[in-house]
């Protein structure tokens, strides 16, 4: 739905990195993130669990993009093309026609925080934003 140019010049392999003003990113849709490592990411609310998602935007399918499809009422992204279903960690929850029966399809998934009205992403679960002294504590007051 809306494509987003991270400006980091730092590698998401070892930073989280910001990619968005919190405040204003729209929890309605899928957003397409394009990391500095060149690699394109879908990032959508999950209104269900009241948290961001983020996964990569190729669907192990046929390779369609999934920031083209929608989000389920399950908080999943569906795929535009032939319906496959994945929650936030990657996880193949739905294939249309299969009977439930197990599949192998996965998208590789990351980790988003909210930190300083900003969202930042990484592929590593122990990854943290950066502390920055001057946005933290008591705001300081001016003469
Ligand atoms: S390409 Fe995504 S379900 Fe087929």
């Amino acid at each position: 739905m809306n494509r987003i140019l991270c400006l980091c010049y730092y590698s998401i392999k070892a930073f989280m990195v910001p990619f968005a003003d919190s405040r204003h990113l729209s929890k309605q849709g899928i957003h397409k993130i394009d990391l500095p490592n060149s690699e394109e990411v879908a990032v959508w609310w999950d209104l269900k669990k009241q948290k961001w998602n983020a996964v990569q935007d190729m669907c192990p399918h046929r390779q369609a993009s999934l920031s083209k499809g929608v989000v389920t009422p399950s908080g999943y992204v569906k795929c535009p093309y032939h319906g496959i279903e994945f929650n936030g960690c990657g996880v193949c929850k739905l294939v249309p026609s299969s009977s439930g029966r197990k599949n192998r399809f996965r998208v590789d998934n990351y980790f988003i925080e909210e930190k300083y009205d900003l969202l930042w992403i990484s592929d590593n679960v122990e990854d943290l934003p950066p502390k920055i002294e001057v946005l933290e504590g008591e705001p300081v007051k001016l003469p």
